[in-house]
């Protein structure tokens, strides 16, 4: 290792806590967490000046049916909530409902971000509720695989229909308040489809970097990835992806070539990789490692494509050529175990599947099987890498994906092309028959491969924005400093939309 991690200033970090699970699941769980803490720290600074904020969020429970649908059933879980009415022009103000994924929400789900700022101008009542078997919201019978079967994005909607309701009772609510309904990923989806089943609910819907579409075999993500390495727009280059490319056909050759020990060694893996299975599992590592900073590009907390392809492109005599990339990416690993505060890379399959098996709530929030059980049963979403266009390894198949679902949920691989086709029938897939839903995608994020990124018909017109360089969910952040011209004008467009839905709203109830 030739690039001390100490000496990298150029990654700003701080740990909040170490969750377990996979590369992709910890960086994601960090980001959220840093993303977090800066809003914490932004309402911090307005609390110091006067401004009570806190108090401003209040938090409840509601007691939800574990299965809307099956009338026989009348077992609950308690499902949490936040509500912030500081904005709120009662009785008649808007309610701005803000729709939780695949984690726990916060209170500063209704104290910062884009949707709260937009509240504030509209007077408008802020509502955010957590999604089921997330976070707080547990299952009470827990998370074993018959347990699971009440999760789905179905009994979510139904879930956000009876909170509907529960806030309109509460707040005393009519159809003099117009909803919009916000969310980003998972939640996004979620945040259209609720408009999309629910017009009657929610007026309109703004779904940022939502991958409302469901493919097994999400190939197209790395492709993305690749596209975005070599971006120069967001300090990518061609010799970016080629010196990752190199990297992991050395990794590949050093592993094919009965090396693996000192592979395992020089990734600090906790065990040697001598299976085949434990193989993919590093290569999936490596491979997460990297994809994730071109999604998350620069957001707090973690490293921007630049500084990944200044250190994958970093020129050194001090190397033989085609060691140099095999080297460059052990130390990118290296840099994410410090980090991450890890002695070693969890690279056994059979580890990786225990971890994934554990039906006991973790304290740190992780809710990584969860959301393979939504991947196994609704999405396919398998981020593989046989297209050439993949930067990656070649072993990263949908087979070895895939098998994960089986192997932890019992599911059939062979199920799972159903699953997925199913949920594109019940949704409308990209080309959904709605209006009034506002897709916002970030250019470099891979994830609007699956979203809406075209304008539709009359009906639908101007229902997506494309933000030029952005990467995921950028829109949903408060306005910073450091935003990209291409950041602001979709925001201002988002604006705009909402202003002419709540507009439109108070037209119709003019007139009828
Ligand atoms: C395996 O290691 C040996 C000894 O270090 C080396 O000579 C050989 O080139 C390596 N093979 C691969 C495929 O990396
Ligand atoms: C490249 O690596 C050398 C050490 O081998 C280091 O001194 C130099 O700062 C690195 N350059 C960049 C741009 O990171
Ligand atoms: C399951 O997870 C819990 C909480 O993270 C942990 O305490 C426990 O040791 C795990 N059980 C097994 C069998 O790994
Ligand atoms: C969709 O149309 C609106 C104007 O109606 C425009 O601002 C926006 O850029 C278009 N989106 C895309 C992705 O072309």
């Amino acid at each position: 290792m030739y690039l001390s991690t100490s000496r990298l200033t150029i990654i700003i970090f701080l740990l909040y806590y170490v969750c377990a699970g996979r590369v992709l699941w910890r960086i994601k769980e960090r980001v959220r967490q840093a993303r977090y803490q800066k809003a914490k720290q932004h309402l911090l600074g307005h609390a110091l000046r006067g401004h009570l904020l806190k108090s401003h969020a209040k938090d409840g429970v509601i007691h939800q049916e574990l299965d809307h649908f099956d009338s026989n059933r009348k077992d609950t879980f308690p499902q949490r909530f936040f509500v912030n009415e500081k904005y709120w022009e009662e009785p008649d103000g808007p309610v701005f409902l803000f729709i939780g994924g695949e984690a726990a929400i916060s209170e500063v789900d209704v104290l910062a971000g884009h949707h709260v700022d937009m509240a504030e101008e509209h007077g408008a009542l802020i509502v955010a509720l957590e999604h089921r078997f997330y976070g707080e919201s547990m299952n009470p019978g827990g998370l074993d695989t018959e347990d699971l079967a009440d999760l789905s994005s179905q009994q979510a909607l139904a879930d956000l229909v009876t909170f509907h309701h529960y806030i309109s009772e509460r707040y005393h609510l009519s159809d003099k308040n117009t909803w919009i309904s916000f969310g980003g990923s998972y939640g996004g989806s979620l945040s259209a489809w609720l408009r999309g089943k629910f017009p009657h609910l929610v007026y309109g819907a703004v779904a940022s970097s939502a991958p409302v579409k469901a493919k097994l075999d999400f190939s197209t993500y790395n492709k993305v990835v690749g596209l975005s390495l070599m971006d120069e727009g967001v300090g990518g280059s061609a010799k970016c992806v080629g010196d990752v490319w190199e990297a992991f056909a050395a990794v590949e050759a050093a592993l094919m070539g009965g090396n693996e020990t000192q592979v395992g060694k020089d990734f600090s893996c906790c065990d040697t990789p001598s299976s085949l299975d434990d193989q993919i599992e590093l290569l999936s590592s490596l491979a997460d490692l990297i994809a994730t900073t071109v999604e998350l590009n620069d957001i707090e907390g973690g490293m921007s494509i630049e500084e990944l392809c200044t250190l994958m492109t970093n020129q050194s005599e001090q190397y033989e050529e085609e060691a140099e990339a095999y080297d460059r990416l052990v130390n990118l690993m290296d840099i994410y175990r410090d980090v991450e505060d890890l002695p070693c890379l969890l690279s056994s399959h059979e580890d990786i599947l225990d971890e994934l098996r554990n039906t006991t709530e973790s304290m740190d929030g992780s809710s990584e099987r969860q959301w393979y059980y939504q991947m196994c049963t609704e999405f396919g979403f398998f981020q593989t890498c046989e297209d050439a266009s993949c930067p990656f390894s070649r072993m990263l198949t949908l087979r070895s994906a895939t098998e994960l679902c089986t192997e932890v949920f019992d599911i059939p691989q062979d199920r799972l092309p159903g699953h997925v086709a199913f949920t594109n029938l019940y949704y409308g897939g990209k080309d959904p028959e709605n209006d009034r839903v506002l897709y916002v995608n970030g250019e470099i994020d891979p994830w609007h491969e699956l979203s809406v990124t075209s304008n539709g018909t009359w009906k639908n017109r101007g229902r997506a924005i494309f933000i030029k360089g952005a990467s995921h969910c950028a829109d949903m952040q408060k306005e910073d400093k450091s935003d990209s011209a291409s950041l602001r004008e979709a925001r201002e467009g988002i604006e705009s939309h909402v202003a002419m839905w709540l507009k439109t709203a108070a037209w119709e109830r003019m007139m009828a």
